[in-house]
C-alpha cells in the first residue's frame, strides 16, 4: 500500500467481527474498544438476534458498519433486501456471487432505489462473497460440482461481480493480488482469515498476519476472535494497529 499508515488510518481498515448471540454481549466488547475508529461487522448471528435497531445504534455512535448477511435469493427478493439495508444506513453489505449477474445487478437496483430520496443515506459499498474460505477444492469439485481450483472459481465470481456493477469482493488474503490484477486496483477486497503473529488459528486455514495482508494490497481486514476472545480486547486491537503502522 505504499506510504505508512497513521494509527487512525490503520484502525479505519480493521473490521471487528461481532460474532455474538445477542446485543448485550456485543455491547460489552464495543465498550472495551471505545474510541478506536474501527468498523463493526454484524453477521447473521447477531443481526438475527439484535435486529436493525442494533445496527442503527452503532450508526448513531459513528461506527461504520459492514452488514455481513450474504444475501442469496431470487433477484427481486435480493433487490428488496438491498433496499432495506441501504435505508438502514449500513456502509457495506454483501451478496453471494453464486446468485449470478442478474441477482447482483438487482441488488444494485435496490440500493439505487433506496437512495432516490433527497436526504437519503449514503450509497453503501456492495461486495460479493466469491467462494467461502471454508470450501476446500474437494467440496468445490465433488459436492458443489464446480471444476477447477478454488482460485479459478474466486476469480470467475469476482469478474461476474464487477460485470454486475458491484464494488468488490470478500476474499482470502491469498487471493487479493489475483483479484486486483483481474478486476482493477480500485476493486475493493475485504479479507477475513487474519491472525496476528503468535495468535490461535481457530478454524481458519489460509491465514495471514495483518501486515502481510496489507502488503498484498487488501483494503480491509476482518478480525474476530483474536480481538473478541482476547483477555484484553483493547490491548489486542492496539497491538494489531501497532503492527499495521
Ligand atoms: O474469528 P475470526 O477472525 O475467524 O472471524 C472471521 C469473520 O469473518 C467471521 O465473522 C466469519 O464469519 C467471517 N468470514 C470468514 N470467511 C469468509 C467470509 C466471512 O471468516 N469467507
Amino acid at each position: 500500500m505504499g506510504a505508512a499508515l497513521t494509527r487512525e488510518q490503520a484502525a479505519n481498515r480493521i473490521m471487528v467481527a461481532l460474532d455474538y448471540p445477542d446485543a448485550g454481549a456485543a455491547e460489552a466488547l464495543i465498550g472495551r474498544l471505545d474510541g478506536v475508529p474501527c468498523w463493526m461487522k454484524v453477521g447473521m448471528q447477531l443481526f438475527y438476534a439484535a435486529g436493525p435497531g442494533f445496527v442503527a445504534g452503532l450508526k448513531e455512535r459513528g461506527y461504520r458498519v459492514f452488514l455481513d448477511v450474504k444475501m442469496h435469493d431470487i433477484p427481486n427478493t435480493v433487490k428488496g433486501g438491498a433496499n432495506s439495508v441501504t435505508r438502514l444506513g449500513v456502509d457495506l453489505f454483501n451478496v453471494h456471487a453464486a446468485g449470478g449477474v442478474g441477482m447482483m445487478a438487482a441488488a444494485m437496483e435496490g440500493v439505487e432505489a433506496a437512495l432516490s430520496g433527497a436526504s437519503g443515506p449514503e450509497r453503501p459499498t456492495v461486495i460479493a462473497v466469491t467462494q467461502l474460505t471454508s470450501t476446500s477444492r474437494a467440496v468445490l469439485n465433488d459436492e458443489i460440482g464446480i471444476a477447477g481450483t478454488v482460485e479459478q472459481a474466486v476469480l470467475r465470481y469476482a469478474k461476474l461481480a464487477k460485470q454486475a456493477g458491484l464494488d468488490g469482493v470478500v476474499a482470502s488474503p491469498q487471493e487479493v493480488v489475483a483479484v486486483k490484477t483481474e478486476c482493477g486496483a480500485s476493486f475493493v477486497t475485504v479479507t477475513p482469515g487474519i491472525r496476528p503473529a503468535g495468535s490461535e488459528t481457530n478454524d481458519q486455514s489460509r491465514i495471514m498476519t495483518p501486515r502481510e495482508a496489507l502488503a498484498q494490497g487488501t483494503d480491509y481486514i476482518v478480525i474476530g476472535r483474536p480481538i473478541t476472545a482476547a483477555a484484553d480486547p483493547r490491548q489486542a486491537i492496539e497491538t494489531i494497529i501497532e503492527e499495521m503502522i
